[in-house]
């Protein structure tokens, strides 16, 4: 039997399934000064009616942010939603008041603009709003974007590092649509993958070594990363930076907040289809995205076994290999960059730190999840470190699922999981950790450059509809502080007394007072008092304002600077 070219196209088409949305590959953003506006928007995800979106400089995603190891940036955030927000660096080693925490929060219409001092390694990070309790809600219909940090070691090596053409963002998220086409917030219907926001994708890429940039952006979906055809992926980084050498695999679990850089070699593969997978059946009982999202069968999701993604094999994304480009990497390093871990010997404190469900129920999935048996507070520190301490933490899962629990500020690395080693992708810079239901994983990390006596830095679990019930924490690094986090050094503001009681005094030099306004606001980002100031110092008048902790931001022009205040 015969058949006309035109007959076996129409086949391969039928049968290679519909994959025809081009992959949207996020536009650069690099400089000294990176604007991000945070907006409402609309998407046509689905047919039918648009989905309403949450996109920075856009829809949905946000632009991919380029910093370079070394460089001072501005990182402005303009709230154009009419609610607040605030934007957290993921990963990112910046001082706990720049970080983007709950604990800064930037009002509806607001400017935010932090100025940092990349001090990361090469690697992928992301930006996305951590507005306590309204965390999953905003990142859900899109306000979220990769960062990429590039240095002199990464440059040294012979790696794909151009963006679009051989080496790709790839922001994975699963999502729920109501009958309307509107995304649903916290829910285990999570069917629909998006990856960078494209249904059903497909990405035209080079025959040689290519990088892809993989981000877990989901709410709580764990992913079993590989290919159709096994295909070998080398990856060279995790969350915080390169690893010593490249980890060969043909899988890799990627738990929610985790990055991982993987190189593919598609030397010779020209004209052919690579389908990438997430191969949900090889996931072990007790994640979600298993069979069963408890070990030993303990408990259950609401709605989660009629989520069809659940323990099934299925795709993220097709690779269409093209013509290789000029200058081909076609080779995979041997060799990446040398890895200095802190000591275990210089470690002053072991801290314990306990996940468990409401009730000490280990069967129950559904949450609220708690931490050292507590749920979340603004107003609660849970501990206090030394800015220079060396720290092992254990992290003990008392539940029968599994949490990737995440640290701000600064990576860990994995001593072990359920007392074995962490094999060797897991064995460079880190920020999240999957900790394995009902058992514990221990990290060692180094409290460098940035203490506050005020703002803390958080430590949660990134599913975020367990982070926004209040599976979270915040501890404070004290210490004599560096320099590097005295953001009030470009404005030379006083604030005082602190605490206070009725009246509140601020001096600033070297501003045009006529160009500031003050604002006091609690932890939930309610406005008890906005003041412009004709002249310094200038005497605020507090007496109505209930005891308990503030926030006072003191805006200049398109600056803001942030702190704590208690009232007595
Ligand atoms: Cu990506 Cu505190 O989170
Ligand atoms: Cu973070
Ligand atoms: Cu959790």
């Amino acid at each position: 039997m015969k058949y006309s070219i035109a007959t076996l196209l129409l086949i391969l088409i039928i049968f290679s399934g519909n994959s025809q949305n081009s992959l949207f590959i996020p536009p650069i953003l690099e400089g000294s000064k990176i604007n991000l506006y945070v907006q409402n928007g609309s998407m046509q995800f689905l047919a039918g009616g648009e989905t309403t979106t949450i996109g920075i400089n856009g829809n949905y995603l946000g632009p991919t942010v380029i910093l370079s190891r070394g460089d001072s940036v501005q990182l402005s955030v303009i709230n154009d939603l009419d609610e607040p927000t605030t934007m957290h660096w993921h990963g990112l080693h910046v001082p706990a008041g720049l970080d983007g925490s709950p604990h800064n929060v930037i009002q509806a219409h607001a400017v935010w603009s932090p100025r940092i001092k990349v001090l990361d390694q090469a690697s992928t990070y992301w930006y996305h709003p951590h507005l306590h309790g309204k965390t999953a809600e905003q990142v859900t219909k899109g306000a979220a974007g990769m960062i990429i940090v590039r240095d002199n070691q990464e440059s040294a090596l012979n790696l794909p590092r151009n963006y679009g053409v051989d080496d790709f963002p790839i922001v994975v998220q699963s999502r729920a649509f109501d009958s309307n086409n509107q995304f649903v917030v916290n829910t285990a219907d999570d069917h629909t993958l998006l990856i960078n926001g494209t249904i059903d994708p497909i990405l035209k890429v080079p025959a040689q070594v290519i990088r892809l940039r993989v981000l877990n952006g989901s709410t709580n979906r764990v992913y079993n990363i590989g290919f159709q055809g096994n295909n070998q992926l080398y990856q060279i980084a995790s969350d915080g930076g390169l690893l010593d050498s490249p980890v060969a695999l043909t899988r890799l679990m990627l738990s929610p907040g985790e990055r991982a850089e993987l190189l593919l070699n598609l030397s010779g593969l020209k004209d052919q289809n690579l389908d990438m997978l997430s191969f949900g059946s090889e996931l072990p009982n007790g994640i979600y995205g298993a069979v069963v999202p408890g070990v030993m069968g303990m408990g259950s999701i609401d709605g989660y076994s009629a989520n069809l993604l659940n323990g099934k094999n299925f795709k993220l994304l097709r690779l269409s290999v093209t013509d290789q480009t000029a200058q081909a990497v076609t080779t995979i390093p041997s060799k990446l960059v040398l890895i200095q871990k802190p000591d275990p010997a210089e470690s002053s404190i072991t801290r314990n730190i306990t996940l468990s469900a409401s009730g000490m129920e280990m069967g129950n999935l559904n949450g609220p999840f708690l931490i050292n048996g507590q749920s979340f507070s603004m107003e609660r520190i849970d501990f206090s470190t030394k800015l220079g301490a060396t720290e092992i933490w254990q992290i003990s899962n008392m539940t029968a699922i599994a949490h990737p629990f995440h640290i701000h500020g600064l990576h860990f690395f994995i001593t072990d999981i359920g007392g074995r080693q962490p094999d060797h992708s897991r064995q460079g810079r880190k920020d999240v950790v999957l900790v394995p239901a009902m058992q514990s994983v221990r990290l060692i990390m180094k409290f460098d450059d940035f203490s506050d006596p005020e703002i803390p830095y958080m430590f949660h679990c990134h599913m975020l509809s367990h982070e926004d019930d209040g599976m979270m924490g915040q501890f404070l690094v004290t210490g004599v502080p560096t320099g590097l986090n005295t953001l009030a050094d470009d404005f030379a503001i006083r604030i005082y007394p602190n605490p206070f009681t009725d009246q509140l005094t601020v001096e600033a030099s070297g501003v045009n007072p006529n160009l500031v306004t003050i604002e006091i606001t609690n932890s939930l980002g309610q406005l008890y008092l906005q003041e412009k100031i004709s002249a310094f110092p200038a005497t605020l008048y507090t007496g109505n304002l209930k005891t308990g902790i503030y926030a006072i931001s003191f805006k200049y022009g398109d600056r803001l600077l942030i702190k704590k205040i208690i009232r007595r």
